[in-house]
């Protein structure tokens, strides 16, 4: 067993150290050689089809589901279609709005959760066309799907999903500028600035890694806590449900993910003498509003510890702890700023000696409804 973690304590690890060769198995040969286009040969859906989608929708569960809200990001940036998120289970029973104009895209690690699938049969009954994001080849989801995206990134064995969701980050990306090649909505100069920064990514996970020791610190800090705050805007709060998740998963201790913005409206009433949140702060047109966000819950006590892309001083002065990740551009930054999340509950989890891979309750694949 000690052989198969590669030397690692657990999976969760091996998986989380794994994730620049998934990132680069997954760009692999979808980067055109010259380096400024994608190409995604996969794909079946022709250019005439990619002018006429009117809206898709991103229907996922659980950490996937996270993936698919940074998805609506990246492809309504890059290509100005209309993007609405749902949860699997959910899904089928809102009576969504689906015509033949619309894509679902199905998002799923394992290829078979079973709220995952019914959504992809109810979105082709109505007529819809369905691009699958999936780490399975020839899963259920990959065979019932017309178009698939293979996440490249290897066997996930730990329940708590960290490789497979950055595969499908980049999935994303690569599928948002795809799609904004084919229908023009971004300049080629541009374009090929995302592909050039997507490519220095694996180098910048690694450079994170690195500083793993800060992370564990931290951890061991929150984990004699029973509650604790994530806090972010933009893209950066879809990053910090996902760290809460995570968090919840495997060191159950409970958390709460927020935008920050929105804490004043209620949840501000929870802050207390000593309670740890965790701010990210990588979004440069909202870094000052995060700035004072953080000050709000610094004065009623709150311990901050704050992630934020290097270069930000503002920060460092708001915070008690701060970890600088590298710089890359704004909409590129989960794939980079997910990393310290996922090690703050691996390290959390650790602290409070649980069973790191197998969480209680919790099953790798969900194949009942
Ligand atoms: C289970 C796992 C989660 C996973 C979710 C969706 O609940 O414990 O980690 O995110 O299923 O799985 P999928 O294979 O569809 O991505």
């Amino acid at each position: 067993v000690t052989a198969e973690k590669a030397g690692f304590d657990h999976f969760m690890l091996k998986e989380i150290y794994e994730q620049p060769k998934a990132y680069r198995d997954t760009m692999g040969s979808r980067i055109d050689p010259s380096g400024k286009r994608i190409v995604m040969n996969e794909l079946k859906m022709t250019d005439e089809y990619i002018h006429r989608i009117q809206q898709i929708h991103i229907v996922a569960c659980g950490t996937a589901y996270h993936a698919g809200m940074v998805g609506k990001s990246i492809i309504e940036k890059l290509a100005r279609i209309p993007v609405e998120t749902d949860v699997a289970s959910e899904y089928r029973y809102r009576s969504p709005i689906i015509t033949p104009n619309t894509l679902v895209v199905v998002v799923s690690q394992s290829g078979e959760t079973a709220d995952t699938l019914a959504a992809l049969r109810e979105a082709k009954r109505c007529g819809a066309r369905v691009v699958a994001i999936t780490n399975v080849v020839g899963s259920s989801v990959a065979r019932e799907a017309d178009d698939v995206i293979v996440t490249w990134a290897g066997p996930e064995i730990a329940v708590a999903s960290t490789k497979a969701y950055t595969s499908q980050l980049i999935a994303f990306y690569l599928f948002g500028l795809y799609l904004a090649q084919t229908l023009g909505t971004q300049d080629e100069a541009y374009i090929a600035d995302v592909v050039t920064e997507l490519k220095l990514l694996p180098d910048k996970v690694e450079q994170i890694l690195q500083h793993a020791e800060i992370i564990k610190e931290w951890a061991e800090q929150i984990s004699t806590h029973d509650n604790l705050f994530f806090i972010g805007r933009g893209i950066d709060y879809a990053v910090v449900l996902e760290g809460s998740l995570k968090l919840k998963e495997i060191s159950y201790i409970h958390s709460e993910a927020y935008p920050s913005g929105e804490l004043k409206h209620g949840t501000l009433a929870l802050i207390e003498e000593g309670i740890p949140v965790i701010a990210l702060a990588t979004q440069p047109e909202l870094f000052e509003k995060t700035v004072s966000n953080i000050k709000e819950v610094k004065a009623r006590g709150a311990y901050v510890f704050g992630i934020h892309t290097l270069g930000e001083t503002e920060l460092v002065k708001a915070v008690d702890q701060v970890l600088e990740i590298p710089q890359t551009i704004p909409l590129l930054s989960p794939a980079l700023s997910v990393v310290p999340l996922q090690l703050l509950a691996y390290y959390a989890s650790l602290a409070r000696g649980n069973d790191v891979d197998k969480p209680r309750n919790l099953a790798k694949s969900v194949t009942v409804e």
